[in-house]
């Protein structure tokens, strides 16, 4: 459990994207899961993942209105890729105003993983983000999910997922085991844990 952990320096003024993010919760509560964008605190968790700052291609599945997305690009080497893949439109228009080489914005459903990172001939991931939450999704969804994350991911590649509860752990348990690490974040709002996962090099 880490309390201590401050907001990320560089953390994008969550207090900005307040209004976007509010009225797609509304239009889409299920899919958003949240009202408000993830805090400073976790923004500066994601950025201190030490396979960040190596990573070459990295993908973030519900990337929002692109608080989590700022914490990653703070700390991807300058040669990196980073594919967000987001369903609500609303939210794809505001992280398409985001103007950085490294990224690109697909619409789209995190569940057609393998067929946009086809279509955007990325070859395998080093390491895959996601906010989707996986408590809202149908059983079968979410294995088709973990499943799919567990495939498309480079060897020795990590996957780390933040969620308000627990139910990915479950599902991830047949692809990768238990996760390596978990961290919970109080500050937050709701609160919620980061897990982190490590797929074998030898698979
Ligand atoms: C809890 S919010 C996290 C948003 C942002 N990453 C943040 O931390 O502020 C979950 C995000 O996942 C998106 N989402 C939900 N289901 C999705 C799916 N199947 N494919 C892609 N994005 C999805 C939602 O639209 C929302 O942006």
């Amino acid at each position: 459990m880490d309390l201590t952990q401050s907001p990320a320096k560089n953390a994008s003024p969550v207090s900005s994207m307040i209004p976007c993010f509010l009225r797609g919760f509304f239009e889409n509560p299920l899919k958003v899961a949240s009202f408000v964008p993830s805090s400073g605190y976790l923004q500066a968790k994601l950025s201190s993942l030490p396979c960040l700052q190596t990573a070459r291609n990295v993908v973030e599945l519900g990337p929002g209105t692109g608080a989590t997305t700022s914490a990653l690009l703070n700390v991807l080497p300058e040669n990196s890729n980073l594919l967000c893949i987001e369903v609500v439109s609303e939210f794809v228009n505001q992280l398409q105003q985001m103007t950085d080489a490294r990224l690109l914005v697909e619409e789209g459903s995190a569940l057609d993983l393998e067929a946009i990172l086809r279509s955007n001939h990325m070859s395998a991931p080093d390491v895959i983000v996601s906010g989707v939450p996986f408590s809202v999704m149908s059983p079968d969804e979410g294995r088709h999910l973990i499943q799919s994350i567990h495939r498309v991911l480079a060897p020795g590649g990590t996957f780390v997922t933040y969620q308000f509860r627990s139910s990915v752990c479950e599902l991830a348990e047949d692809c990768f085991g238990a996760p390596q690490r978990r961290s919970f974040i109080l500050w937050n709002l709701p609160p919620l844990e980061l897990y982190l996962w490590k797929k074998q090099s030898d698979l």
